[in-house]
């Protein structure tokens, strides 16, 4: 058996369905930087959930997988704390899906609110998804549930998949016998950081993000884009800090100054062009020891390949011991004369 440490155990992960992002870097990663110090966390890269959407180009989800985990140990996760691995490394995640497909209805699965979404961004008919897209919230429970989590960071919008998470625990405990705890979201108290074209959510789908690996030029000229208050024409015009979205990103990330700039933009003292390059050289010097330990980290690709083999491993040995338990309990596996 293995042996559960006292820590609390987290699970959470990303999507390999692009770079991460500043949205991430607020919404997520800030929060996960915290975790790390205080439960056992496990952080995936969830290159199989990537390929429900993406499986027409699997090279776009290798290279998202692999840059992903570059961001992760650039932005200061710790291979040494916390696990970082590749979900279709740990083939236990295929495997106890399939368990779980068993315990989910079709008619369950098709109500799960974010099936509707992904298939509105996706332009796919209603009746037209994939078993594979359908099956997503499944595969998810598969990943939390391995590992027996406790705790879950997610959005609000992942909730529903965590509901469904608990449901199949009970309904696995219920048929077979007490096996998994019923896991919790735990949603970040952060609000979501908009698009550098004032859209609600950041997301590279949108064309709107800047991401952690952009250069210090790139993130001037995404900073000079931003969309502002349209009535702020001029630097003395009084602006509306809070319609304007490189006033969000202050707030998010230049929260000492903001009060100031925002008394400043609303007097006409602060004119957009001053504010915007004010804030790409506060996005510029949050995101520099970023660059330099990404650069660092793409020289050493041997040391890239233990660190990853080693999340890998630890996750393996967690994700085996679970589905020989599984194995056992719904009888399947080596017969036994
Ligand atoms: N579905 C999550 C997202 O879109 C990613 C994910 C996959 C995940 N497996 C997970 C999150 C397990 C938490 C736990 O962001």
């Amino acid at each position: 058996m293995e042996e559960k440490v006292l820590k609390k155990r987290i699970l959470t992960g990303d999507r390999a369905s692009g770079n991460l992002h500043l949205g991430h870097y607020i919404g997520s990663i800030v929060n996960r930087l915290k975790l790390q110090e205080i439960y056992d966390c496990y952080y995936m890269i969830a290159d199989l959930h990537a390929l429900t959407t993406h499986y027409e180009d699997p090279d776009a989800v290798r290279e998202s997988a692999k840059s992903i985990f570059v961001d992760y140990l650039s932005v200061g996760l710790d291979p040494f704390k916390s696990t970082l691995f590749i979900q279709s490394c740990v083939p236990e995640h295929s495997e106890l899906y399939l368990v779980f497909q068993m315990l989910v209805t079709i008619s369950r699965a098709q109500r799960i609110p974010t099936l509707k979404d992904k298939l509105e961004d996706l332009h796919i008919e209603e009746g037209l998804a994939s078993l594979g897209l359908l099956g997503y919230p499944v595969l998810q429970a598969a990943d939390i549930l391995l590992y027996k989590a406790d705790l879950v960071p997610v959005g609000e919008d992942q909730v529903s998949h965590i509901e469904l998470t608990r449901e199949i625990a009970r309904r696995f405990n219920y048929l077979y016998g007490q096996t998994f705890p019923e896991p919790e979201a735990m949603l970040s108290e952060v609000s979501r950081l908009p698009g550098i074209n004032g859209n609600k959510k950041m997301s590279k789908s949108l064309g709107n993000d800047i991401s952690l690996s952009a250069s210090r030029e790139e993130v001037q000229e995404k900073v000079k884009a931003m969309v502002t208050d349209p009535a702020k024409i001029r630097k003395d015009d009084p602006g509306h800090p809070e319609i304007c979205t490189v006033f969000a990103f202050h707030k998010a990330f230049n929260k000492e100054n903001a009060p100031y700039i925002e008394t400043a933009c609303k007097n006409g003292r602060l004119g957009c062009v001053a504010d915007k390059e004010n804030l790409a050289s506060v996005l510029n010097d949050l995101l520099e020891p970023i660059r330099t330990k990404r650069a660092e980290l793409l020289r050493k690709p041997d040391y890239l390949r233990e660190l990853l083999e080693l999340g890998n491993e630890k996750a393996r040995k967690v994700a085996s011991a679970t589905m020989a338990e599984v194995r056992e309990k719904v009888r399947i596996g080596p017969l036994s004369f």
